[in-house]
């Protein structure tokens, strides 16, 4: 059910829109406003799905109505009507966010029309919001910890530029979370996100996944095909487990590092891209360089900015949050019955020394909520862990 505000100050130019709206679509809401004041004065947050708004009215004008609805309802889409003489005003209001304008008296269909394109816009962005949030739910990083706190730091600091980032830590930290976080929160989040685990890919196939073929480069190569970093463009490549590309990948990343430019196997265009690149590692990759594993310059190239996650061990205090969003979370994706743990199962959790870090901590939580009684004692605890 679609709620339309129309803005008119003549009372047969709003009975005349008001018939044709109910006339296409019984179930729109719609009211009325004889003047910009009123306009603005029946603003909620995001209230009206649309608003169909006279330019010239006296005392405050279309523009100023669209100028308050833009900040203060921003979903609100808002067409403008515009009558003779006031054409250049019209453009101006879709520059300043108007969806689209009519011009007076206005032509049924393109009125029906935009009507309907608009809410359809505005379903959209709502849509799209509602997912939004679900992603970065998915994408939660909980923990109250002085360690953890300087990861957060450094995100929101570095998110939005597009300097490249290493993230090290061992095993489980929450390396791959961050680097989503990142993304999520840099200008680049509506483009993709692209993950490639280097170490999961044969060297011998590493190059034409990362930078694509053409069509009979190789024996498999049945036709074209994108690599991880065109498919990234416009938005981040996280090259994970970055410490196990073999050094003739290392050689070609570098290269495209260096260039911002690819060239696909078999290719003889270079194609240019524009990605920022994001690393992971559990390697400790001084010592990498120091064996002749790791190419120096790629490091330097790849660690504008270091993020070093912290061990589970070293934020223990973030434990009991920890258990509590997993036991919700799982309860949520699983449809477990929620559980509880007693304060000396935690206790006991607490002191253990997690060397798989949370992602054992997961684990763990989710085999006490099949197989602990609610709450969860310090015995099961004992016994399943
Ligand atoms: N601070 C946190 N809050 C909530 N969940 C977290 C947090 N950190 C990590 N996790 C979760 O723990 C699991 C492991 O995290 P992630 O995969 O990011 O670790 P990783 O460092 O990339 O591990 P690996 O080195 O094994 O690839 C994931 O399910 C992730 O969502
Ligand atoms: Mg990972």
């Amino acid at each position: 059910m679609a709620r339309i505000l129309i803005v008119e100050d003549e009372r047969a130019i709003r009975k005349v829109l008001r018939d044709i709206l109910l006339n296409e679509n019984k179930s729109y809401q719609i009211d009325e406003a004889e003047n910009g004041q009123q306009a603005i004065d029946m603003a909620g947050d995001n209230f009206y799905d649309l608003l169909l708004c006279d330019i010239k009215m006296p005392g405050k004008d279309g523009v100023e109505v669209l100028r308050y609805y833009r900040e203060h309802s921003p979903d609100t889409q808002v067409v403008m009507i515009s009558g003779h003489g006031d054409m250049d005003t019209a453009i101006e209001c879709i520059k300043a966010g108007a969806y689209d304008y009519l011009s007076k008296p206005p032509d049924l269909n393109r009125l029906l029309n935009t009507v309907r394109n608009a809410l359809d816009r505005k379903n959209l962005i709502v849509e799209n919001k509602i997912l939004k949030k679900k992603v970065n739910r998915q994408y939660q990083m909980v923990g109250e910890s002085p360690a953890l706190q300087v990861v957060r730091e450094m995100i929101d600091k570095i998110a939005p530029t597009d300097a490249r980032v290493l993230i090290t830590g061992s095993n489980g930290t929450g390396k791959e979370l961050v680097a989503r976080q990142i993304h999520e929160k840099s200008n680049r989040s509506s483009g993709p996100f692209v993950e490639v685990n280097c170490a999961a890919i044969p060297s011998e196939l590493i190059e034409s996944e990362l930078f694509g073929h053409k069509k009979g480069a190789f024996t498999s190569a049945v036709k074209d095909r994108k690599g991880k970093f065109e498919l990234a463009d416009g938005g981040t490549l996280f090259l994970d487990e970055i410490g196990d590309m073999s050094l003739s990948a290392q050689a070609k990343v570098l290269r495209a590092l260096q260039e911002n430019k690819i060239t696909p196997v078999g290719g003889d265009k270079d194609i240019n891209v524009d990605v920022r690149v994001i690393a992971a590692t559990n390697k400790n990759l001084q010592e990498e360089i120091a064996k002749g594993n790791f190419r120096e310059d790629l490091y330097h190239r790849l660690s504008v900015i270091i993020i070093r996650m912290p061990t589970l061990a070293e934020r223990k205090e973030d434990i009991p949050l920890l258990i509590d969003y997993f036991t919700r979370k799982i309860s949520e994706e699983q449809g477990l019955p929620p559980k509880k743990f007693a304060p000396d199962a935690i206790a006991h959790l607490q002191g253990l020394p997690w060397t798989g870090n949370i992602r054992e901590l997961r684990n763990v939580v989710e085999r006490l909520m099949i197989l602990g009684s609610n709450p969860v004692t310090l015995d099961e605890a004992r016994r399943y862990v």
